[in-house]
Formats: structure tokens, C-alpha cells, sequence
């Protein structure tokens, strides 16, 4: 296993192994790794004669500063733990000065109105963070195919976004939520839970299913009313918003179509730690 964490030298070591038919995949992270995040380095193992992880803290894309301090690094026990799964990694894991020299700061896109709502709508700016370092790590590996994990469904729409909007020729994968046995979205943050709250926390993929069940009778916002309603009763977890949108394209649903396609999104407080999932519905 290789770790660079100069550009430079991980541009050179591409271009040793790289011809033409070499098909190079990249699964951008920001470490405290899990296996949610093993499950896309799998999948990209199992597609690409190189894989490149990359393991980088993104300040740009911290609304809140104190949630950027909280952010747990692991970088040790991260090699050790893609070590286990195969010793022909390579890990990217610059510095912040590497990526954004002393201009930290994001770039401005436009996502056709896909980071206007939820979490863009209550984290500031957050996707243009995002997407100011995925394109960075874009042009320096160049991959075929990006790995992004459907945890974080609307930030992988974003992502296909600026791959069309920039016209880079990569192919982006969504990977299913991988979720620990009760059921809650696996998570860096799922640590800072005290055990009894984290098993208590399946309450959010329960609320999910039943309101998948409940969409099949009713319409979109009695669903996400009963929702809201279950929720004032659960005194341990705040609910930020729980929100039932056309999956393509997150436009709120106005009459159901039997051809489109709708997810559940749900962003919920539990002991300070913010915690999201969602569901496909039909
Ligand atoms: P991070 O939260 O570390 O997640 C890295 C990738 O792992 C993302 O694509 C995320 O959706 C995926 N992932 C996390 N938990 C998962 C789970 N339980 N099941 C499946 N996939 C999961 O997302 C980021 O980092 C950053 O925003 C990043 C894209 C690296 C840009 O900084």
C-alpha cells in the first residue's frame, strides 16, 4: 500500500502504472473509515485495476467550525483498516495547504436547484465545499469511475451535477447505505453516541420504513406529518426535517406519478449529533 500526500508525487506514481486501458477508480473520503465506506472501496476494487482512497478533512465544506474540530482523525488506524482489505491501495492524504494552497475557500457553482434544499438549506454552503474539493481530487487522479455512497443520497446527485456541468469524463457510482444491525445508518458520527442512544437511534430507519408503507396509501405530506408527529413524541431526538421529493431531481411531490421516483430524506439531533438517512419509497 502507497500513501502520498504530495499531489505532485501521486500525479508521477498515476502515471507510471496508467496506459490507456488501465481503469482507475476513486473513492473520496474524509477518514474515521467504517464499514460503510469499506463497501465502496470494495466495490471499487472489484472494478478498477487501481484504486485510489482519499483521506482528507474538507474545511470548505464545515459550516460550523466546532463540527469541523469534533471531526475525528483516525489516519493510523484507517491505513491499517484498508490494509486489511488489500495491500495494492494507494491513499491520498494531503494536508489542507496541499489542496487549497492559503486560499481556503470554495468555488461557486450551480446545481440546478439541487443544494437549495435540506442539507444545503441547513448547512450554508456546504455542497459548494463539497463539490470545490471532489473536483480537485477529480483533476489530480483523473479517475474513470468515482465511488460515492447513497448515505449521502443528495450529495452523490451533486456530484453527477458537476461531473455533467463540467463535462469530466467520469463515471459516478452510487453505493447502498450500509447500516449496523439495528438498522441506523452507519456514520463517523454514530461514535460520539452513548451506546444506549445509538441503539436507541433505529428509530430513524423505522420511522423510514413505515413511512414507505404509509406512502403507498397516503400522500406525501400526511406522510411526512405523521413523521413529524412521531418525532414530538421522542423526546431523546430533535428532528431537523424530514422531507419526501422526487428522487432525480429533490422537487417536492405534487401529485404521485406511477413512472417517478421518490425518496424519504430525514436529518435528526440525537445528544448534539446530527444524523441523516433516507429510504427509496417506491
Ligand atoms: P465521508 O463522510 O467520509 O464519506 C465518504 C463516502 O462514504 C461518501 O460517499 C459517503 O456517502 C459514503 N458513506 C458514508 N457512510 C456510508 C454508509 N453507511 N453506507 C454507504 N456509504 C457510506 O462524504 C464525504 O466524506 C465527503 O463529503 C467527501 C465526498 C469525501 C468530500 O469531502
Amino acid at each position: 500500500m502507497l500513501l502520498f500526500s504530495s499531489k505532485k508525487e501521486l500525479i508521477g506514481h498515476l502515471a507510471t502504472l496508467k496506459n490507456d486501458a488501465t481503469s482507475v477508480g476513486l473513492v473520496p473520503t474524509m477518514g474515521a473509515l467504517h464499514k460503510g465506506h469499506l463497501s465502496l472501496v470494495r466495490k471499487a476494487i472489484s472494478e478498477n485495476e487501481v484504486v485510489v482512497v482519499s483521506i482528507f478533512v474538507n474545511p470548505t465544506q464545515f459550516d460550523n467550525k466546532d463540527d469541523l474540530k469534533k471531526y475525528p482523525v483516525t489516519l493510523d488506524s484507517d491505513l491499517e483498516y484498508l490494509k486489511s482489505i488489500s495491500e495494492e491501495l494507494i491513499i491520498f492524504a494531503p494536508e489542507v495547504t496541499e489542496l487549497y494552497s492559503n486560499n481556503i475557500s470554495s468555488k461557486d457553482y450551480k446545481f440546478d436547484g439541487l443544494d437549495t434544499t435540506m442539507e444545503g438549506k441547513f448547512r450554508a454552503n456546504h455542497f459548494l465545499g463539497v463539490a470545490t474539493v471532489v473536483e480537485k481530487l477529480f483533476l489530480i487522479v483523473k479517475p474513470h469511475k468515482a465511488y460515492f455512497g447513497e448515505k449521502d443520497f443528495q450529495q452523490l446527485l451533486i456530484i453527477k451535477k458537476l461531473v455533467e456541468k463540467t463535462k469530466m469524463p467520469i463515471e459516478i457510482i452510487g453505493c447502498p447505505i450500509v447500516r449496523e444491525p439495528n438498522g441506523l445508518a452507519m456514520s463517523s458520527r454514530n461514535e460520539r453516541l452513548p451506546k444506549e442512544l445509538r441503539d436507541k437511534a433505529a428509530v430513524i430507519y423505522e420511522t423510514l420504513l413505515s413511512a414507505k408503507h404509509l406512502f403507498g396509501m397516503k400522500s406525501a405530506d400526511k406522510v411526512m406529518n405523521w413523521v413529524k408527529n412521531k418525532f414530538d413524541k421522542q423526546s431523546e431526538f430533535d428532528l431537523e426535517y424530514i422531507n419526501i421529493a422526487e428522487q432525480e431531481t429533490l422537487k417536492p411531490v405534487k401529485r404521485k406519478q406511477q413512472k417517478t421516483k421518490y425518496r424519504a430524506f430525514i436529518a435528526v439531533y440525537a445528544n448534539g449529533v446530527r444524523l441523516i438517512d433516507n429510504l427509496a419509497l417506491n
